[in-house]
């Protein structure tokens, strides 16, 4: 049998000593701070790599905050325990820095996050495994960067999550089949990555989902056999997730937001109308549903889209009024009665050869996009700018009948109000036309311009923009233009 090994000798006093004179004098040195250790020496790190400036002691006020909506940086602490490595870092929020492209090591020793928001930033490459280290986090978002591959496998070890964002990045893979396993999460957004279908049965365990935004799935469809008895649900969108076959599910007493648009759902369309209680958003456009809309606009139904939805017919249904109902692209409109000159007008789109008949004034026509008629008085050209100021509100179309054009919008943020229609009261200089640019359509759905009988034959289109909304950075902004004939 081996002995016992012998107690460590005690160590040298003269050493120790000279230990000891050695920090007394770095800490005169340092004006009496003890240098920091544990969390606060790795944030230190962290910081001091993203080119930020942190305060020596970032747990102490007025730092030490939970987490004010507009603060662009954040922390919170706990310092209960001082018998190790003094505070712990609880909370971390740093967001709006573009400058900010990678995540030191140092974040990954910070295991007790509870919260970690580097949304906004412009972090790039893929998640570390080592976001499994973080597992006490319930608030994980690094939605609106630039990060790609696909979400690390370790990530599953992330059981307390409770909000998870990772929209608008690269992100990469499968929807990753463990996140149903986070049986606490109440809300999650994955959309405006390249993730991949189909969604797995297994979501359907995710009973205290409130927000659920997935979105934009390439690869396999998916049936809606995921969703399950979600009673605390409030915002569901599966925008362009690949969804085919009939549109069934529980009924979620407490929705109030639904958007399905840009699937291949099929079925009768009074299942969607299910929610009446509670829903006011519902956007179901470019789908497969038929059947034809109830007689009357249930109460609390603020936007209906159902647009492109080639087998929907019947008629109007009552109660809607300008800026709640889009119908473009469905059968509704062939059968539509009362406004008739923009039902004809209607009817056309998507048909050839249509209203062709009068088409002396369709020969060359503009559109001042969110504001009145307008003619700048610079202009050499004194191009006459059509009124477009109609409010479109959250699903509604416009038609121009002596021009014939046709301006539709589906579309809004479920958490902000915006009318759709943007403006500055700045001066806009380099143009002989300032005004035009000082008003703009926007939408979170989909915004179309029609002209309608255009005979074939060659057009100049022109476009005309200015950033009058994102004012302060640039790159920030992304979009597409598509023109059809
Ligand atoms: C702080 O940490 C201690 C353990 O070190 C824990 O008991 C306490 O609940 C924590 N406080 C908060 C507010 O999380
Ligand atoms: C974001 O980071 C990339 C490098 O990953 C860099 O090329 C780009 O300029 C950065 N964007 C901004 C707006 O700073
Ligand atoms: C989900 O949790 C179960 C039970 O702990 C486990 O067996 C399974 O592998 C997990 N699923 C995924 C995809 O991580
Ligand atoms: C999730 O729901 C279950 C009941 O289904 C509940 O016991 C649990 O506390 C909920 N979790 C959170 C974080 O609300
Ligand atoms: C839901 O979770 C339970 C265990 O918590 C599991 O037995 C069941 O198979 C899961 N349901 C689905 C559809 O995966
Ligand atoms: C729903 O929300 C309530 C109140 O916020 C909460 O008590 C409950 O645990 C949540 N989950 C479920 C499944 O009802
Ligand atoms: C997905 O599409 C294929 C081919 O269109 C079809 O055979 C299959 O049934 C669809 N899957 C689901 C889940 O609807
Ligand atoms: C979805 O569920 C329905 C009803 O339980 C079932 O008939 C159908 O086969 C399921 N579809 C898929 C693709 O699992
Ligand atoms: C569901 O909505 C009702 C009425 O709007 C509300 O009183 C209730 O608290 C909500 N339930 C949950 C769990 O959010
Ligand atoms: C709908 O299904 C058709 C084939 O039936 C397919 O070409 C199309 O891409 C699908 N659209 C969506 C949004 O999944
Ligand atoms: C609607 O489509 C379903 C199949 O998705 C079909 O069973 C039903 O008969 C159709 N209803 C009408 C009114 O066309
Ligand atoms: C609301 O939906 C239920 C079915 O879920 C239906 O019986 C009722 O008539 C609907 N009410 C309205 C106003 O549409």
């Amino acid at each position: 049998m081996a002995s016992p090994p012998p107690p460590p000798p005690p160590p040298a006093a003269p050493f120790s000593l000279l230990l000891l004179l050695v920090s007394i004098a770095l800490a005169a040195a340092q004006l009496q701070q003890p240098p920091p250790q544990g969390d606060v020496a790795a944030l230190h790190k962290v910081f001091r790599e993203w080119g930020l400036s942190l305060p020596a002691d970032p747990c102490r006020p007025p730092f030490v905050k939970l987490f004010p909506k507009d603060a662009s940086i954040a922390i919170n602490c706990n310092c209960s325990d001082l018998t190790n490595e003094g505070c712990r870092v609880t909370h971390l929020k740093v967001t709006g820095y573009r400058s900010i492209t990678r995540i030191p090591e140092e974040l990954f020793s910070l295991t007790e996050l509870v919260s970690l928001d580097l949304s906004n930033n412009n972090l790039s490459g893929s998640i570390t495994p080592n976001i499994a280290n973080l597992n006490k986090l319930e608030l994980w978002h690094f939605n609106n960067n630039q990060l790609s591959g696909p979400f690390p496998s370790e990530s599953s070890s992330l059981r307390n999550l409770q909000s998870l964002w990772m929209f608008d990045n690269n992100i990469d893979g499968p929807v990753p089949e463990f996140v149903a396993n986070f049986t606490n999460l109440k809300d999650l957004r994955i959309y405006g990555m390249k993730l991949r279908g189909p969604i797995s049965n297994k979501f359907s365990n995710l009973t205290n989902l409130t927000y659920l935004m997935i979105g934009d799935l390439g690869g396999d469809n998916s049936s809606v056999n995921f969703t399950g008895v979600w009673a605390n649900l409030s915002v569901l969108s599966l925008r362009n997730c690949g969804l085919t076959g009939e549109f069934r599910s529980p009924i979620w007493r407490n929705l109030t937001y639904l958007d399905l648009r840009s699937n291949n759902l099929s079925g009768p369309i009074e299942k969607v109308f299910q929610y009446n209680r509670s829903l006011q958003y519902l956007y179901v456009g470019e789908n497969k549903f038929n059947g034809s809309l109830p007689p009357g606009r249930p109460p609390s139904l603020r936007a209906l889209d159902v647009t492109y939805n080639s087998l929907l017919n019947g008629s109007l249904p009552n109660n809607f009024s300008d800026g709640m109902m889009n119908y473009v692209g469905t059968s509704i409109a062939a059968s539509g009665s009362g406004q008739s000159a923009n039902i004809s007008l209607l009817k056309c789109l998507g048909v050839e050869q249509c209203n062709q008949k009068d088409l002396t004034n369709l020969l060359s026509f503009a559109v001042n996009c969110g504001d009145k008629q307008y003619t700048s008085p610079l202009d050499p050209l004194q191009t006459m700018f059509n009124d477009d100021s109609t409010d479109l509100g959250a699903a509604g179309f416009h038609v121009n009948t002596s021009n014939n054009w046709v301006v539709s919008n589906v579309g809004a943020d479920p958490f902000s109000i915006s009318t759709g229609i943007v403006s500055t009261i700045k001066n806009i200089s380099g143009t002989d036309m300032p005004n035009l640019y000082k008003t703009a359509r926007t939408s979170t759905g989909s915004l179309w311009y029609y002209v309608v009988g255009l005979t074939s034959g060659t057009y100049t289109v022109q476009l005309f923009f200015a950033e009058i909304v994102i004012e302060s950075e640039s790159g920030r902004r992304l979009f597409n233009i598509d023109i059809q004939v």
